[in-house]
């Protein structure tokens, strides 16, 4: 028998007992001959301690026991000397007098330490994830994942819907994103590809009749990395039949209230029914599709004073149907030039030409651009900016979407920047009625902005103007970052083929991509829609964690490499062969 007793079960109440425990050696301790040790399991630490003269033979192993070995010891549970206990453990009233010790398993020296929270680069953490999976913080996270998850399949279970597994290998039918590509070894120069979500297949599930679905399902995407994407990474994928937006949105509230009332008490949720803005609002307002709403500043548009101003980039921007927005810092005024020169090299980021400032002091105004205005229009931009003495103003002036996102990015830095943000708080929000198509400026091509399957709200607009199609679709937010999104589908094949056509699907390449869902639209299928939630995200926001790397047991690192299982890799050139496939190698 390996193990009588946990290392976190033992109490006072085991006092006299005899007892069989296992586990790592956390940290070890020589205090005047007496070895003492931290045994560590998963579940957490028992002391142990040896006797020199009464048991030396297990002293003496013990004494030469370092840092991960893995032991089995049998000994005497006995209480702390007066003032000994430590109440940070649970098993802190007591200490094993080891009788005897068994080696399971030596250990090297472990490239960095397991029992300690230091900082460790994230490669050497990465390449060593077994070991870092050690530590307290990924072994919480991962448990903390794993009860979210278990919590959620039980609320879906209670709800009346089923999990239903599909397939990794399935055909490529681009919904956004690079595939990655699987050939097939049988039917040479043929690919599968892995699912970038189950999108289709959930489909036709409610083609199929199942109504309400749900899988923890695993999606790949072969995009740039960030902070917040991961080239394989498990959403919620939800889907029902029969319902409307409204439906799968409180749907979504109830449970995701719940999971917060369970393992984010202490956060403080700023309102619950979470708000709803419009794509146009979002972005107008904060600059942003996913809005952090934990802070306010709110833009404000001076359009029609700058209009008739002398500052040829303003007038010149509105002239052109352009926008110019700013933003007040209340208090910015003693920012100095360098700080100034900071934000706009952030408003720079997202395509601004530049950030100009005013700053209010008392009745007058010191800026570089205050020259082109007189002195009723800054009066009159400081009574829309509300602003009073000491106050910033910053504007950006620009067509409405590169305004918009520039002053978002500075928005932000200034949430930051300023201490804004309570990292405390819970801030959902929904964010609707986005646009339908979007047009890539610099190659003209249009394209679905949430999937091709989505159905607009106003399809009478399809044929005349399709710019101001918006689509049934809902993404939800939470502190500034998307952690779900999903629509209401296109059930009718006309309409279908219709947004196919508007984003230059030819017939022929629709038939050829999305044949099997155009011929299941004609079996009858119910009116439908889902959502989909980015797990890691979700869970990452839970446990306060800073990227989803911090989440996943064994993830890639921000070039998608494993850096433990040396993945991507070459493979044995008859391997490759076999599968129809040449593969030029980059030169040394
Ligand atoms: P979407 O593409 O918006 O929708 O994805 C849903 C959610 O998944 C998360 N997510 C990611 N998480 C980590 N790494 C990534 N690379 C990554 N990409 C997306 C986000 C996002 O909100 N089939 C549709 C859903 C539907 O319409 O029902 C879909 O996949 O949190
Ligand atoms: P310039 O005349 O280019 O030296 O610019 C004068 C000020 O206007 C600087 O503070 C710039 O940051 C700012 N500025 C220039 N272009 C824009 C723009 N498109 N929007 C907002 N501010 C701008």
């Amino acid at each position: 028998m390996y193990r009588t007793h946990n290392l976190n079960q033992l109490g006072a109440s085991n006092k006299g007992e005899k007892v069989v425990l296992s586990g790592w050696v956390n940290r070890r301790r020589d205090h005047g001959g007496v070895i003492f040790i931290d045994l560590r399991d998963r579940y957490g630490l028992t002391q142990i301690v040896s006797d020199p003269v009464e048991f030396k033979e297990a002293h003496d192993v013990l004494d030469m026991a370092r840092s991960e070995y893995v032991l089995r010891i049998e000994g005497t549970v006995r209480l702390r000397p007066e003032g000994q206990a430590n109440a940070n453990l649970t098993t802190g009233e007591i200490e094993v007098l080891v009788q005897s010790v068994e080696v399971l398993n030596a250990s090297k020296t472990p490239p960095f330490e397991i029992d300690q929270d230091k900082d460790v680069s994230e490669d050497l953490r990465l390449k060593y994830r077994y070991l870092d999976l050690r530590r307290n913080r990924l072994k919480s996270n991962i448990v903390l994942r794993y009860e979210i998850i278990k919590m959620i399949r039980e609320h879906m279970d209670q709800d009346g819907f089923i999990e239903v597994e599909t397939p990794i290998l399935i055909k490529g039918t681009p919904e956004g994103s690079r595939e990655y590509l699987v050939p097939s070894r049988i039917y040479p120069g043929t690919f599968y590809v892995l699912p970038q979500s189950p999108q289709q297949l959930k489909q036709l599930l409610m083609i199929a009749g199942f109504d309400k679905y749900f899988q923890i399902a695993r999606c790949f995407r072969d995009e740039d990395q960030r902070g917040d994407r991961q080239p394989e990474f498990t959403q919620l994928d939800v889907e029902m039949s029969f319902i409307e937006e409204k439906d799968i949105m409180k749907l979504n509230e109830d449970l995701m209230m719940k999971l917060v009332g369970n393992f984010a008490k202490d956060k403080k949720i700023k309102t619950s029914p979470f708000p709803v803005l419009t794509y146009h609002e979002a972005m107008n307002k904060y600059g942003s599709d996913s809005p952090d709403l934990r802070f306010d500043l709110e833009f404000f548009d001076i359009n029609d004073v700058a209009k008739n101003c002398e500052f040829g980039v303003f007038k010149n921007v509105l002239a052109g149907g352009g926008v110019v927005k700013g933003l007040k810092v209340d208090g910015g005024g003693k920012f100095t030039r360098r700080e100034l020169d900071e934000l706009e090299e952030s408003a720079k980021i997202y395509g601004a030409k530049g950030l100009a400032n005013i700053i209010v002091q008392g009745d007058e105004y010191k800026s570089p651009i205050a020259k082109f205005f007189k002195k009723e229009e800054l009066d009159k931009i400081k009574e829309i900016a509300g602003a009073k003495d000491g106050d910033l103003l910053l504007f950006c002036a620009d067509s409405f979407d590169t305004a918009c996102e520039s002053l978002g990015k500075v928005r932000l830095e200034l949430g930051k920047k300023l201490g804004l943000i309570d990292e405390d708080e819970f801030a959902f929000c929904w964010i609707v009625d986005f646009p339908m198509f979007e047009k890539n400026e610099e190659t003209g091509a249009v394209s679905a902005v949430h999937h091709p399957f989505t159905a607009p709200k106003n399809p009478e607009d399809l044929e005349s103007n399709p710019e101001n199609c918006l689509a049934k679709a809902y993404d939800l937010v939470l502190n500034g970052t998307e952690v779900g999104g999903g629509s209401i589908r296109i059930h009718s094949p006309e309409v279908q083929k219709k947004v196919f056509s508007l984003l230059n699907i030819s017939d022929e390449d629709a038939e050829h991509r999305f044949g099997h869902m155009l011929e299941a639209f004609d079996y009858g299928a119910p009116p439908h829609g889902g959502i989909a939630w980015g797990l890691d995200r979700l869970v990452m926001l839970f446990a306060k964690e800073p990227n989803i790397r911090e989440v996943i047991a064994f993830p890639k690192d921000q070039k998608a490499k494993d850096l433990m299982l040396g993945a991507p890799s070459q493979m044995p050139d008859e391997q490759v062969e076999e599968l129809s496939i040449k593969v030029i190698r980059e030169e040394e």
